[in-house]
C-alpha cells in the first residue's frame, strides 16, 4: 500500500510505502510520476540504498544528467557511482574537505535558491537526492524548497501579463559572481559554461504555470543589464518569501526528489569543516541524450576540445 502525506499547505509530500531496493515496476513510476505533478517536491524515507539503486530509480524518470567530464580522465574516480553528482562536503576519498575563502567556495552558491543545471543545454527535469550521511540538523544543512507554481499564482496580474513571453539568460558564472563569489581564471578553466535561455513562465504538462528564476538566472533577453537583473531578482524575492518554503530535516537513507522546473531549492550553512554530509543526486533531463555538458558543448563547437 502506498500513502502520501502533505508536507507544507501549499506544496511538498512524503510517499510512504516505496521500497526502492526491490525491481522497480510500472505502478512505482506512475505513483511518483503523479505525486510530483501534483506536490513539486517528494520525500521518500526508506533504509539504506545502493548507489545501483538509485540510479536505477532515476532512470525510471528520464535519461540521466551526467556529471561535467564524465568518463573522461579529468574527472577523478571517487567512492560513489560516476553517474552522480555529489552535494556533500566531501573529496573524491571520503574525508572532509577543508574550508576555502568564502569568495571562491562554489558550494556557498547554492545557498542562494536555485533550479540544478538552468544554465545547462539539455533541461534538466527532476533532481533526486539522497543523504547518506546527515549530520543533525541543530548543526545545519537542511536543504529549503520552494513551489514556484503557488508564487506565479499570487503575482498581480500586472506582473503575470508582463513576464508571459520574457525570456531569461542562465549563466552560471554570473550567477555565482550576483552570489557573492570572485571565481579565480582556474575555476573557470575547470568548470566550462556558456549562457543559455529558458522562458521566465514555463507551463507544466498539468497546466499549472510556474516562475523560472533562480542563483543561475542573472537576466532577461532583450533588456539592459541591470534592468534584466532587476526584474529576475524582483521574481525571485517575490518567490522566496517565507510562506511559500518547506525546510527539509534529513534522516539519513532519505531520498528527495524536486521538479527543477517548478520548484526552486537552497542549502543552509553548516560548519563543513566539523560534520560528514555525504549527500549523492541522480538529475534526469526532460529528454535524452544522456550526456554531460561538457560533451553537449564540445559537439557544437562551443567548448574547445
Ligand atoms: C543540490 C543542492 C542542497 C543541499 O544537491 O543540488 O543544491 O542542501 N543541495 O545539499
Ligand atoms: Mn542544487
Amino acid at each position: 500500500m502506498i500513502t502520501i502525506n502533505t508536507l507544507h499547505p501549499l506544496f511538498g509530500a512524503e510517499i510512504v510505502g516505496l521500497d526502492l531496493t526491490a525491481e522497480p515496476t510500472e505502478q512505482m513510476r506512475a505513483t511518483v510520476e503523479q505525486a510530483m505533478s501534483d506536490y513539486a517536491v517528494c520525500v521518500i524515507r526508506q533504509g539504506p540504498i545502493t548507489d545501483e539503486q538509485h540510479i536505477r530509480f532515476g532512470r525510471l524518470f528520464g535519461p540521466l544528467e551526467l556529471p561535467p567530464g564524465y568518463g573522461t580522465a579529468s574527472r577523478k574516480p571517487a567512492f560513489y557511482a560516476p553517474e552522480m553528482f555529489f552535494a556533500g562536503n566531501l573529496d573524491p576519498d571520503g574525508n572532509i574537505k577543508p574550508l576555502v575563502p568564502e569568495a571562491e567556495n562554489l558550494a556557498k552558491g547554492a545557498e542562494r535558491f536555485h533550479a540544478d543545471s538552468s544554465f545547462n543545454p539539455l533541461p534538466s527535469k527532476w533532481s533526486l537526492l539522497r543523504g547518506v550521511e546527515c549530520p543533525p540538523s541543530e548543526v545545519g544543512g537542511d536543504t529549503l524548497f520552494i513551489d514556484t507554481r503557488a508564487a506565479y499564482d499570487d503575482l498581480p496580474d500586472e506582473m503575470k501579463a508582463r513576464i508571459e513571453d520574457l525570456v531569461g539568460i542562465h549563466d552560471f558564472w554570473k550567477g555565482r559572481i550576483r552570489a557573492g563569489l570572485v571565481p579565480t581564471d582556474e575555476m573557470r578553466r575547470t568548470f566550462f559554461q556558456h549562457p543559455v535561455e529558458n522562458k521566465l513562465v514555463r507551463t507544466m504538462d498539468n497546466g499549472r504555470k510556474a516562475i523560472f528564476v533562480g542563483g543561475h538566472c542573472a537576466g532577461v533577453v532583450g533588456m539592459e543589464e541591470d534592468e534584466g537583473y532587476e526584474l529576475v531578482e524582483q521574481l525571485y524575492a517575490h518567490c522566496v518569501q517565507d510562506k511559500y518554503i518547506y525546510r527539509h530535516q534529513w534522516r539519513q537513507g532519505d531520498i528527495v526528489i524536486w521538479e527543477n522546473r517548478c520548484a526552486l531549492h537552497a542549502a543552509t550553512p553548516l560548519p563543513t569543516d566539523k560534520y560528514r554530509r555525504d549527500m549523492r543526486r541522480v538529475t534526469i533531463n526532460e529528454s535524452g541524450p544522456e550526456m554531460d555538458s561538457y560533451t553537449y558543448w564540445r559537439e557544437k563547437g562551443i567548448m574547445p576540445h
